[in-house]
């Protein structure tokens, strides 16, 4: 059959708050025009994000229950610990309470001034922390991982004469590590290939630089190898994952996306002295190693989603619903980063608001707009976000896993063909207050009126 269904049945729900134009729009005024500062209550279909707003299964629940809760060499932590090695191959297994902790370790022993470290696309927190040790972020993503039309398969590859020019010019002594981060969250969602990792692995090893991932989604990028790569169809994306990890040093991990979990995060190390400086300050910042800022029952939830995520029923479901949501936004006209991505949509805010130059944010007013006409929240990923570095304005319309149903997908489609046949009214935006970094998060914004 055709029907691609979600392949759960639901246990528990949540009920969710239907709201007025009139009552968005005070929402919406009262937090300074940032979807951040919107109280989610008000929010009908909450797309801002993938990262820790899955479902749990009912599996996880019982995991949460038998969680062992001892400060040191808790069960859950042998447990996680033995999984993810299984998965992943790494013997080193540090837990964090989230992505951007691994990151934080990680950034302060190999990071600091002077020092270059490349990536597909560096994600917001992964590039605040570098900056914040010192080091500089540097993107190199293929050419047509910039361009919202390109049907490139592999979108998320990182362009291997850009990396080989990167050594050449500034010298692997400045280069600690080259980060690959899969799939690529800030270039719309899109994969990397097998053949790009070995080829960024091979430049590596020319220079005998470690190799990184940025793992958050390797379960979805190890689907669409399968799916696009040559000579990968038959194998079991288990094995794809595989040999992802083997080809890398270490991999930073939020488990919010991949582990279907609500918080945590895994630092993976290979290297012996390194990994004994991460403990060392994971229990400075984070707690025991064989906690990491977590409850047991975290690991213990942690550990069953990592196999529920490589189960390729889940999978199939999980690309093919949001591709379902992509491909009706393309058909009625509306520019998409093409091909759909793993974890979310991406519009494309510059081609939907014409009318609205880069310095008046149109991924903000567009999100804004989608926001006030049915209570939709997207997340702004271009000139707010990332500044001056932002290749394009996107507005991301994140899935959560196992979350939401076709019928309210199909209420976001009816939703953004509306707020597209209307576009020419929406106006532009301007900052009128904000931090000085990851200023996204608490920005203000005011409508420009002419
Ligand atoms: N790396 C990537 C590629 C990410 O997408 C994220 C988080 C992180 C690192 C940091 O992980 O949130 O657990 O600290 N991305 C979320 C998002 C926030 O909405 O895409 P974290």
């Amino acid at each position: 059959m055709k029907t691609i269904i979600e392949p759960f049945r639901i246990k528990v729900v949540e009920p969710l708050k239907l709201t007025t134009r009139a009552e968005r729009e005070a929402a919406l005024h009262k937090a300074g025009m940032n979807l951040f500062l919107i109280p989610a209550e008000d929010v009908l279909i909450d797309l801002l994000t993938d990262s820790g707003t899955g479902a749990m299964s009912s599996e996880q629940w019982a995991g949460v229950m038998r969680g062992d809760e001892s400060y040191a060499g808790a069960r859950s932590y042998f447990r996680f610990a033995a999984k993810l090695e299984e998965i992943t191959g790494f013997e080193h297994v540090i837990p964090t309470h989230q992505g951007r902790a691994s990151e934080r370790i990680l950034f302060e022993l190999v990071g600091g001034p002077n020092k270059v470290i490349p990536n597909n696309n560096h994600f917001d927190t992964t590039r605040a922390n570098i900056e914040h040790s010192g080091a500089e972020a540097l993107d190199l993503v293929i050419e047509e991982g910039r361009d919202p039309r390109s049907r490139h398969p592999f979108k998320g590859n990182l362009d291997l004469d850009k990396l080989e020019a990167l050594f050449r010019d500034v010298g692997a002594d400045r280069i600690p590590l080259v980060m690959v981060t899969v799939t690529n969250n800030s270039g719309g969602g899109q994969p990397v290939s097998l053949e790009n990792l070995h080829g960024v692995r091979k430049i590596c090893d020319a220079h005998d630089t470690p190799m990184y991932l940025d793992a958050c989604r390797f379960a979805e990028n190890a689907y669409f190898i399968k799916l696009r790569e040559e000579g990968q169809s038959r194998r079991a994306t288990r094995a794809i994952v595989r040999e992802m990890f083997d080809l890398v040093d270490g991999a930073t991990i939020s488990a919010k996306k991949d582990g279907i979990v609500n918080i945590g995060g895994v630092l993976l190390l290979r290297d012996e002295a390194l990994c004994r400086e991460a403990r060392n300050v994971l229990i400075l910042t984070e707690g025991f190693p064989t906690y990491g800022g977590l409850a047991g029952r975290d690991l213990e939830a942690m550990a069953q989603g990592f196999e529920e995520v490589l189960d390729e029923d889940y999978l199939n479901y999980r690309i093919r619903s949001t591709a379902y949501l992509g491909e009706k936004l393309l058909s009625a006209g509306i520019q998409i980063v093409e091909p759909p991505g793993g974890h979310a949509i991406y519009l494309d805010a510059a081609n939907f608001l014409p009318h609205i130059p880069t310095e008046q944010f149109p991924g903000q007013a567009l999100a804004c707009a989608l926001y006030l006409h049915a209570g939709i929240r997207g997340c702004e990923i271009g000139s707010v976000m990332f500044g001056e570095a932002a290749s394009m304005e996107l507005v991301r319309l994140a899935i959560p896993r196992r979350v939401y149903t076709q019928s309210q997908i199909d209420y976001v489609i009816e939703a953004l063909v509306e707020v597209h046949q209307k576009r020419s009214s929406i106006k532009g935006m301007q900052i009128v207050e904000q931090p000085p970094t990851l200023r996204h998060f608490t920005a203000r914004f005011a409508e420009i009126s002419c």
